[in-house]
């Protein structure tokens, strides 16, 4: 395949209609692509689906009538998950098929329709408790919960795919993701419901919907004893999309942690969102949460050396103030 600059190509977007599909589906679109978006909106919104892309409303489960050899794609860029890692304690039974069984689906469609690429959203939480930071692509792969435990699985899937049958893999494992994309017709923002990230639940601390946040412990070995994590703008984050699709060769799996390579403390978060709202954001101290590491940044070199991606929003307070924009101006008038 040509660069994408160079050609249009044909892409399915698994998950379109979420935070990060959406985004991404959005500058495919504007970089020439066709896009096909499946997304049967079980967690994702209609409104985020980009109007000159087709929508398949369908599960993963039936994605075989869609990725067909006749259609014809290039590659596929896959999201569709279920995302919340409390959650797939309780159930895990969702998160298994969902994420798995839908994802072996997806694999088997690719394969017999003979589609050359896929790029996979994985994530840290592959790697449970980090052994040492920050944490490289080489790190010990240990998931603290069913989550994590799907989304490795489905990595391991694509390492097969890519020996047994000459798949191009990438598995980009994000960190946490932040911002909006508020330079599209239709602004893209996180709208998880209920949400379980820390900024968005901030920002609705500081616009009184809300009462207070919570913090899970503040007895971590850190510098104010609450959790650190990396964060990266998803405009970023989906920059990155289209350079692994570009960098992916037949037959191998690569596989990219994206992060900036440095933390921020919870409590390091939450002044940042008091910063940019100007508005006080009440906060409250619960016990530590199950499986929740003290630390998690990664090792970002790999992706700048391999993809020669460069994050171009890297400090939170363009995350944050991307993000309050969205929310302010867009989130409640698209509700
Ligand atoms: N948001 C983050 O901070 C983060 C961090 C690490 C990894 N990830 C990964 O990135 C991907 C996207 O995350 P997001 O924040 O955009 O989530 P999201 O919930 O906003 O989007 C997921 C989309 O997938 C769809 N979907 C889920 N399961 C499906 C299925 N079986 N069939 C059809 N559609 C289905 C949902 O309707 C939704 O539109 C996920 O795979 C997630 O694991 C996200």
């Amino acid at each position: 395949m040509a660069r994408l600059e160079e050609i249009n190509v044909k892409l399915l977007v698994t998950g379109g209609a979420g935070f990060i599909g959406s985004v991404v589906t959005r500058m495919l679109l504007d970089a020439g692509h066709e896009v096909v978006v499946l997304d049967d909106l079980r967690t994702g919104h209609q409104v985020a689906v980009a109007p000159e892309a087709t929508h398949v409303v369908a599960p993963l489960d039936d994605v075989a009538r869609v990725v067909t050899p006749e259609a014809g794609f290039d590659g596929v860029l896959h999201f569709a998950a279920l995302i919340a890692a409390g959650e797939s304690m309780v159930r895990p039974e969702l998160y298994w098929h969902a994420n798995v069984v839908g994802s072996l689906a997806l694999l088997e469609a690719v394969r017999a329709a003979g589609v050359p690429k896929v790029v996979f959203s994985s994530t840290a939480a592959v790697y449970g408790n980090p052994v040492e930071l920050p944490i490289s692509e080489s790190a010990v792969t240990a998931p603290t919960n069913t989550y994590g435990a799907t989304k490795l699985t489905v990595d391991m899937a694509l390492t097969s795919a890519a020996v047994g049958h000459g798949l191009a893999a990438v598995s980009l494992r994000y960190f946490n993701v932040a911002g909006a994309h508020l330079d599209a017709p239709v602004a893209l923002g996180e709208r998880h419901d209920p949400e379980t990230h820390l900024i968005p639940i901030a920002l609705d601390v500081a616009a009184g919907r809300r009462e207070k946040l919570q913090l899970f412990g503040d007895d971590y070995p850190t510098v104010d004893g609450t959790c650190v994590r990396d964060y990266i703008h998803v405009t970023d984050l989906a920059r990155a999309h289209l350079l692994a699709l570009d960098a992916a060769v037949g037959g191998r799996h690569r596989i990219y942690n994206l992060g900036s390579g440095s933390g921020f403390t919870n409590r390091q978060v939450v002044e940042v969102v008091r910063e940019v709202t100007g508005h006080p954001v009440p906060v409250t101290v619960a016990p530590r949460r199950a499986g929740d590491p003290a630390e998690l940044v990664a090792a970002a070199e790999l992706a700048r050396e391999e993809l020669g991606w460069t994050p171009a929003k890297p400090t939170l307070h363009d995350m944050v103030g991307d993000a309050w924009t969205f929310y302010r101006h867009h989130l409640l008038e698209q509700a």
